[in-house]
């Protein structure tokens, strides 16, 4: 097994790393977590693993109580939460309880919510079974829900005891999610670490065939480096953003495609808009463009999208931004792949094309 650590002074906690359930009830052990357990997780995910993750509770003699909620994006809310808020006041759980987040990122970020508020903050942990979770959403302690229309809009920062990885749990992932998850796989290397996207790009078939060792080590690396950007910046004053890196123009592609296309597909082609910009901007050449290029269609991830209309896109930017009383800032790549830089970008002009090169696969 694999361990990182995040650290965060008192919040610290290790990510583990491994192949199977096995050695849960040790990390439970080490986390010197005494109190009643609750697992939720969703319906698909129930499906599939609770059961294998369930009994490896209960051969180390521990007792866990299960909770399924309804999978999908549209059950990240407070409606969830509240049903959540019932179940455990029904088991009259004290503050030593723990919650169990088994799922991909609407349960880890439903979950996380519920610890943070109820009876004003109890453990939880995390165990991600998408690629997205593993290696995005369950590393940095954003957790929350959505509210009339706006993601992620209603939520705390709230770090995890520990984060139990199983990369076996990636079998029975539907391929299309887990093609979704390797976008931001590849954002973490293209910010911040060369060495790691080419990589990625080298693996990129054993990635798709779920090669264990492969993916242990890619999930270690990705993992190292969002917790690094975390440990430096934990409630995003600044570092952090260059987690956004493709997030720009992506988030507003995901709002008026009308979430018809995943959230890594529209970072997908959210890097390329912001890669192009670089390009436009005489940062960045055109090789290196076409590189990133390569490896997202290597993964089966879209690079260009036809019946987009660029006003709208652009015009969701600008929403977005006064949602979030910023200024319309880019991740932009500089010279390398591993250097970005925070760009104010008011050249409508500029956007516009950058935007408008993904209607043709250039
Ligand atoms: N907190 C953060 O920092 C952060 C970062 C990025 C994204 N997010 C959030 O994460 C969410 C997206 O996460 P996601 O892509 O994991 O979505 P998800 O949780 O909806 O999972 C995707 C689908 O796969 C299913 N699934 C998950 N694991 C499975 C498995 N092992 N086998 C079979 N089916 C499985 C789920 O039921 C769901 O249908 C969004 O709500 C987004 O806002 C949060
Ligand atoms: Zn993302």
């Amino acid at each position: 097994m694999l361990k990182l650590n995040v650290d965060l002074g008192e919040r610290s906690y290790p990510i583990y790393i491994t192949t199977n359930y096995d050695s849960i009830a040790k990390s439970i052990q080490d986390a010197r977590l005494k109190g009643k357990l609750v697992l939720i997780t969703d319906t698909n995910v129930e499906k599939y693993q609770a059961n294998d993750c369930i009994s490896a509770f209960k051969g180390s003699g521990y007792q866990v109580e299960k909770f399924v909620i309804e999978s999908g994006e549209k059950n990240k809310n407070l409606d969830t939460v509240k049903e959540i808020y019932h179940f455990l006041l029904g088991l009259k759980l004290d503050r030593n309880a723990t919650l169990i987040a088994l799922g991909g990122g609407v349960v880890g970020d439903i979950v996380g919510f519920v610890a943070a508020t109820f009876l004003r903050g109890i453990n939880f942990i995390q165990i991600p079974t998408s690629l997205l979770a593993q290696s995005d959403s369950s590393v940095g302690g954003k957790v929350g829900v959505d509210f009339e229309g706006s993601k992620n809009i209603i939520g705390a920062f709230y770090q995890p005891r520990f984060v139990y990885i199983n990369v076996n749990t990636l079998k029975t992932l539907p391929k299309r999610e887990l093609q979704s998850g390797l976008a931001e796989v590849v954002k973490h290397g293209i910010i911040k670490d060369e060495e790691f996207y080419e990589y990625i790009d080298y693996n990129c078939e054993k990635i798709l065939k779920l090669d264990e060792g492969v993916l242990q080590y890619l999930v270690k690396i990705n993992c190292s480096i969002k917790g690094e950007v975390v440990e430096k910046d934990e409630k995003e004053g600044g570092l952090r953003a260059i987690l956004n890196f493709g997030h720009t123009i992506g988030h507003a592609i995901e709002t008026v495609m009308d979430f018809k296309l995943l959230h890594g597909e529209c970072v997908s082609l959210g890097m390329i808009g912001a890669l192009r910009m670089s390009e436009y901007l005489d940062i960045i050449d055109n090789g290196t463009v076409n590189k990133i290029k390569n490896t997202l269609e290597k993964i089966g991830l879209p690079t260009s999208i036809q019946n987009v209309d660029v006003d709208k896109i652009y015009d969701q930017m600008f929403y977005d931004k006064k949602l979030i009383g910023n200024k319309l800032n880019f991740i932009l790549l500089r010279k390398k792949i591993g250097e970005v830089i925070q760009f104010t970008v008011d050249d409508e002009q500029l956007i516009k094309r950058a935007i408008k090169s993904l209607k043709e696969s250039l």
